[in-house]
């Protein structure tokens, strides 16, 4: 084996990295080579930039040691007699997989470099090799160990909480909902579930559905914006064969497929005036009746109605019926907007990494720092669904094995980030600039309008009316 001149083993040219920007703090590193001489002049340049230095005559003793305490890297040769480099790697994954590996080669080894590379070793060193390479190829390394390393935390911690519930989020906002979710949902109370788009009212009512005494009966969705006046009462309320054109047979509605069960009215804001009075009847009196039929059908079923539309403007507008707006509204759970609770971003986006890795069969260990900090600054208009589609996207589209901002959207890149100040360029209107800061105040105070209100010195009404 040779020892290159500027890697003298005999520790003349050791000395500090200066492009170093310092180890990784209490990193510990297990050299494994049967050369003592090289052995103990890379533990000695290791140790002298600050790290925590183990050696290892051969790939038994680095495997006995792998065993008995936690490394964050190996520096291994690949020849060493009986085990060698690669079948301590292949050992190490097994053994301690959240250690990473650096092989090192001499000359004409590099095929076997390529193969141990493969079998997941993060790099290799040649030999001879410079001090700088080596140092700059072992602080890579470390960084990389720790980042997948606090991923895994990070998910570890997610699986707790998603132990809980299927519903991740662990800010303040988000636990007052569950809370308020969990407490609400044994009784059969009906709950208006109100948010911007893409803030999880579905995922709400599911879980709302599923931790009642209704949940071995199941959960019927209608979405009220998607059907015209006719077609939504036949889906509601069914009918009778002959009711009209095309009814050819009898058909159950959704409030009968759902009884006993729930029944999420999504997008109620959508349904039209006639439909809200036939709907208000059956909310009173538990009886519905098919389309074209004259038979009373009594049905028990607990409401869920969710919309983004903000009610009590339509009402206010003659749009929404008051009546029904009150015997929806009983209990009001009001989810926060994704930027207005920014820590849950990280949790969610590990989250949904998870998911697609597995859809997409791929490996994605987590995010770079800058990623995260681009997930972290923008605003998210179209909340978690828009951050399940940019991870998706990313994950389909990453090459490496953290992703980074390259396969993030533009529009996330770029688009409009959240922030406690507003700035506004002369030029804009009054009312232009009024309407930023009541948005801005209101994401600051996850979309609570009397505290909005009460922050801008103006009653909430006020601002129902100005956000028209
Ligand atoms: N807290 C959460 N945990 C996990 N996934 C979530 C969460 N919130 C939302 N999602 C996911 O984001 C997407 C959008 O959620 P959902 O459909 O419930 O939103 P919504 O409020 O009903 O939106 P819209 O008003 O547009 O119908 C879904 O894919 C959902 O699984
Ligand atoms: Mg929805």
């Amino acid at each position: 084996m040779n020892t290159s001149p500027e890697f003298n083993g005999k520790g003349s040219r050791v000395g500090a990295d200066s492009s170093s920007a310092g180890p990784e703090p209490e990193a510990t590193i297990l050299v494994v080579d049967d050369e003592p001489e090289l052995s103990r002049a890379l533990s000695k340049l290791l140790s002298r930039n600050g790290y925590h230095v183990l050696t290892a005559g051969n790939g038994e003793e680095g495997l006995a040691i792998l065993r008995r305490q936690e490394i964050h890297l190996v520096l291994s040769d690949l020849q060493m007699p009986k085990m060698g480099g690669l079948d301590l790697l292949k050992a190490a994954q097994v053994i301690a997989p959240n250690t990473e590996f650096v092989i090192i080669t001499g000359h004409g080894t590099i095929e076997t470099a390529v193969d141990a590379m493969r079998t997941g070793a993060y790099d290799f060193i040649e030999k001879p090799f410079s001090i700088t390479t080596t140092l700059k190829v072992v602080r890579k390394a470390l960084e990389k160990q720790h980042l997948i390393a606090e991923n895994r935390d990070l998910r570890k911690r997610l699986e707790e909480i998603q132990g809980v519930n299927e519903i991740i989020g662990n800010s303040e906002p988000m636990r007052q909902a569950i809370d308020t979710a969990r407490q609400v949902a044994a009784s059969s109370a009906t709950i208006l579930l109100t948010g911007e788009s893409g803030t999880g009212k579905e995922v709400f009512a599911t879980a709302i559905h599923g931790w009642s005494d209704r949940s071995k009966q199941t959960m019927v969705r209608v979405s009220c914006a998607a059907l015209p006046e006719n077609l939504l009462e036949a889906e509601l309320f069914g009918y009778e064969k002959g009711a009209f054109t095309g009814a050819v047979a009898r058909r159950r509605g959704r409030f009968e497929m759902a009884n006993r069960g729930t029944l999420l009215l999504d997008e109620v804001g959508g349904m039209s005036m006639t439909t809200q009075v036939k709907l208000l009847r059956v909310l009173q009196e538990n009886v519905i009746e098919r389309l074209g039929g004259s038979e009373p059908i009594h049905v028990d079923v607990r409401i869920i109605a969710a919309t983004n539309s903000d009610l009590p403007t339509m009402v206010s507008e003659g749009r929404f019926r008051e009546d029904l707006f009150y015997r929806l509204n009983v209990i009001n759970l009001e989810l926060p907007s994704l930027r207005s609770r920014g820590e849950d971003v990280v949790l969610l986006s590990n989250f949904f990494l998870q998911k697609y890795n597995e859809k997409n069969s791929k490996q994605l260990a987590g995010f770079t720092p800058g990623a995260v900090e681009v997930m972290a600054k923008y605003a998210w208009p179209g909340n978690v669904r828009e951050l399940e589609n940019a991870v998706e996207r990313a994950v389909v589209l990453s090459k490496d094995t953290l992703v980074d901002v390259d396969v993030l959207p533009n529009s996330v890149v770029r688009g409009r980030q959240r922030s406690d100040t507003v700035n506004i360029p002369v030029g804009t209107t009054l009312r232009d600039a009024e309407m930023q800061l009541i948005q801005a105040t209101l994401d600051s105070t996850a979309g609570d309008k009397e505290t909005a209100a009460n922050i801008l010195g103006i009653a909430s009404r006020t601002i129902y009316r100005k956000m028209q």
